[in-house]
């Protein structure tokens, strides 16, 4: 891959963006890379958690901005769509997904961390979109799911003054799990993934449904949604095994089933 770099171990699916002369700004080719390694991990069964994280310095400092020079309406809006739609690729993505922050966090780079489900970020990286500055602002679903993480508030400051925050703070705001060193980022996100690798890979899958598709819908809907799930579930074999081990005094071993 030319702007990715991929590793399969222990369960985990990594995907490094590997542009770090550019602090790993993304341009269509690594939208496309993208999609297709998470094609591929999304039907092998080894890949139970995906983790995203930035070679060099930089977790990504935002869409490629050296590219706005060529665009016109139509390139940019084509741009724009193709970006969001893999953004939303990965958030309704069927495993979990991890952003591993490890420095900058910009622009489109913080809309990719925002489409994982957990973020754990070390103390030293930073958190902002900046698009503001540049006279345009998010385009890759930064809008809308800032908001929803952070509450209005907040979110109409970060993107509308454009100004970065601290990852302290990100965690303090909601935006971001889990602040570690940066020494001990990779160690923490393993021990965090290793809590994910225990659960049933299916059960996982449909509660992670459950709780989007929910978010999304009005709540009576998301509380059907959740019932009729929960139904669903005792026909599974994950949920035999998650009950009798509990009752067995002992682990259980889910086998996504
Ligand atoms: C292209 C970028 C880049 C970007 C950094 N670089 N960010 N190139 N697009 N988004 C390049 C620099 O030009 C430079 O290349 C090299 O990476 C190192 O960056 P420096 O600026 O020299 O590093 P530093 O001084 O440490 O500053 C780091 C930084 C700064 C604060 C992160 O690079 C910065 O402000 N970057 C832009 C952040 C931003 O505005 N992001 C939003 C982009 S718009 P050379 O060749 O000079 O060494 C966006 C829209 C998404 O994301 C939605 C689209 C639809």
């Amino acid at each position: 891959m030319e702007t990715l770099d991929v590793k399969k171990e222990n369960g985990i699916g990594w995907i490094y963006l590997n542009r770090p002369d550019k602090l790993n700004a993304i341009n269509l080719k690594m939208i496309n890379e993208i999609d297709s390694i998470l094609k591929d991990f999304e039907t092998d069964n080894e890949i139970r958690v995906v983790i995203f994280t930035g070679k060099g310095k930089a977790f990504c400092a935002g869409a490629d901005i050296s590219q706005f020079k060529e665009l016109n309406t139509m390139t940019a809006w084509n741009f724009a769509r193709k970006g969001r739609e893999l953004m939303d690729y990965i958030e309704r993505f069927m495993k979990p997904t991890i952003a591993m922050i490890n420095g900058y966090a910009l622009g489109g780079g913080l809309e990719l961390a925002m489409a994982c489900d957990f973020r754990i970020a070390s103390e030293d990286s930073m958190l902002g979109l900046p698009e503001i500055n540049l006279g345009i602002y998010p385009g890759f679903g930064g809008t809308q799911r800032l908001v929803r993480l952070v509450g209005k508030p907040k979110a109409m400051e970060i993107m509308m003054t454009g100004d970065r925050i601290r990852a302290d703070e990100g965690e303090r705001i909601g935006l971001i799990n889990k602040v570690v060193t940066k020494e001990s980022l990779e160690e923490e996100t393993l021990k965090f993934a290793a809590k994910l690798l225990e659960k049933s890979p299916l059960i996982l899958s449909i509660l992670k449904n459950i709780i989007l598709y929910g978010n999304d819908s009005p709540i009576v809907d998301g509380l059907n949604m959740e019932s009729l799930g929960w139904g669903y579930v005792f026909s599974t074999e994950d949920e035999k095994e998650g009950v009798d081990a509990f009752l067995n005094k002992r682990k259980p071993n889910f086998k996504g089933k």
